[in-house]
């Protein structure tokens, strides 16, 4: 009854709330503003019973059959040999100093974390610490994560920490083991404020609430974000001169990077890990919820409103615009957008925009991930469905009004040249033979 009401007098507040905190408003988009944890050591996803088969999980077999050999760096320890084995581009780094994780004493604003990722795994490295962190992307349990002993031996062990799910299983990762990206302010020793962050960035969080408690390398023009900055000083300093340590592209000034695997934090690299950490929590949130309609009801009719909600993440519908041209300072933009696929006239999702938007393109890359090819095929099905319907215009719900005619062509024609297995009505072969999975009548 209790929860009842203040479900509805939330779903009053929530126009006004929208209205002064624009991510309020995302953030109910997601799932009715639910953010609920799964339970997901249960039988449906039985998370601590089920090995994974993530990049870390491959790469530890590969080093137990004697197939690959890591070497260990006497100062930075296994970092290097490990980037290269997983397939992460030194690029992709992005320092954040505020102390969040189990290893919160090593980290500070003298000493951050770099954070490394590709499409599926990130990696924690902090100078000194005990060990490395991982945070993999396995396409059925979602985040799975290890730690790594920094000393050298001739048999590393990734170790999976479920220490990790305190923190990273919560409403902040949309109630299923995933991904954190926030945004405090921090004092001199990088302590968090709690009263004034954003506890989920993602695509849709403005420019200006983002990257506290983070260093930011690149330029971004007149748009001010809260980067680089810690402690009172500071952020007073910034109120009176906006962008006083924005605009970075380099951090000599604020911090010795001496042993890092470069001296960046690359604006770009941040956007893009913040689209794509929310974009693995949806994936993963969305398969557990699908696998549990299953199980339970034999149907997915109920999951309509999510599976909606994450077409409009997919499509970037509501993205943050960007008021000034973006550049970063590590590579990563280019190295990035040379990833692919192509279509034959060359373009990609991962191609970059950095004006008035992210990508191009606005479909997320992640749509080639494993992550999404292996979500229960009901799910996939319908997904593909309403994809398709969105983007050959048959669809004109208000939603996807955002999204011009020319961007739907584009994303089409692009998928239909680099996505393999699409169905065969998206080529045309084929009628739509199968039922769809949510019938029209209860869409
Ligand atoms: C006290 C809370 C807390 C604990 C416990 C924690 N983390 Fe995190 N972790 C965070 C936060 C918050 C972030 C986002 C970056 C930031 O703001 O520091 C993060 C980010 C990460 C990232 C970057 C990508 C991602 O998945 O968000 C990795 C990798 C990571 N943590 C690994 C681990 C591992 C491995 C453990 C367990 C050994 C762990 N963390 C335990 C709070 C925590």
């Amino acid at each position: 009854m209790f929860a009842q009401c203040l479900c509805r007098s939330l779903r009053r507040l929530a126009p006004v709330l929208a209205a002064g905190f624009p991510w309020f408003a995302a953030a109910q988009s997601d799932f009715q503003g639910a953010t609920h944890m799964v339970p997901f050591e249960e039988d449906t996803i039985s998370y601590n019973k089920t090995p994974s088969t993530g990049p870390v999980a491959r790469l530890q077999t590969r080093l137990d059959r004697g197939e690959i050999k890591l070497t260990f760096d006497p100062k930075t320890g296994w970092r290097d040999s490990l980037l290269a084995a997983l397939s992460v581009s030194p690029k992709s780094q992005t320092l954040v100093f505020s102390k969040t994780s189990l290893q919160r004493e090593r980290i500070a604003p003298q000493t951050p974390r770099s954070v490394f990722f590709n499409d599926e795994v990130y990696i924690g490295w902090i100078p000194g610490a005990p060990v490395m962190e991982f945070s993999e992307v396995d396409p059925k349990l979602g985040g799975v994560f290890y730690t790594l002993e920094q000393t050298e031996s001739d048999k590393p062990k990734f170790v999976r920490n479920n220490q990790c799910l305190e923190c990273h299983a919560s409403a902040k990762t949309m109630g299923i083991p995933g991904h954190l990206i926030r945004s405090f302010k921090t004092d001199e020793q990088g302590i968090i404020d709690l009263i004034t962050g954003v506890s989920e960035v993602n695509h849709r969080t403005p420019l200006e609430d983002r990257w506290g408690g983070w260093y930011v390398t690149g330029t971004h023009g007149k748009v001010t974000h809260r980067g680089n900055l810690y402690g009172k000083t500071a952020f007073l300093k910034a109120e009176e001169k906006p962008n006083y340590l924005g605009n970075l592209t380099s951090l000599k000034p604020l911090v010795d990077l001496t042993d890092y695997a470069n001296p960046t934090s690359d604006i770009v690299a941040l956007m893009v890990l913040e689209h794509e950490a929310h974009m693995h929590n949806y994936l993963t949130r969305l398969h557990y919820e699908t696998q549990m309609s299953l199980s339970r009801y034999q149907h997915i009719r109920y999951l309509r409103s999510m599976a909606e909600g994450f077409l409009k993440y997919l499509l970037f519908m509501e993205e943050t615009p960007l008021k000034a041209k973006v550049k970063g300072t590590s590579g990563y933009a280019d190295y990035f957008a040379s990833l692919g696929p192509k279509d034959h006239r060359g373009r990609s999702f991962r191609q970059f925009d950095l004006e008035s938007r992210l990508f191009k393109y606005p479909c997320s890359f992640l749509i080639y991930s494993e992550a999404f090819d292996l979500l229960p095929k009901p799910m996939r099905e319908h997904l593909l469905q309403r994809l398709h319907e969105i983007l050959t215009g048959q669809d004109t719900s208000p939603e996807f009004a955002g999204l011009s005619a020319d961007r739907r062509k584009a994303i089409l024609e692009i998928l239909l040249d680099t996505k393999p297995n699409l169905p065969g009505y998206w080529r045309g072969e084929a009628p739509r033979a199968e039922a769809p999975a949510i019938p029209e009548t209860v869409r």
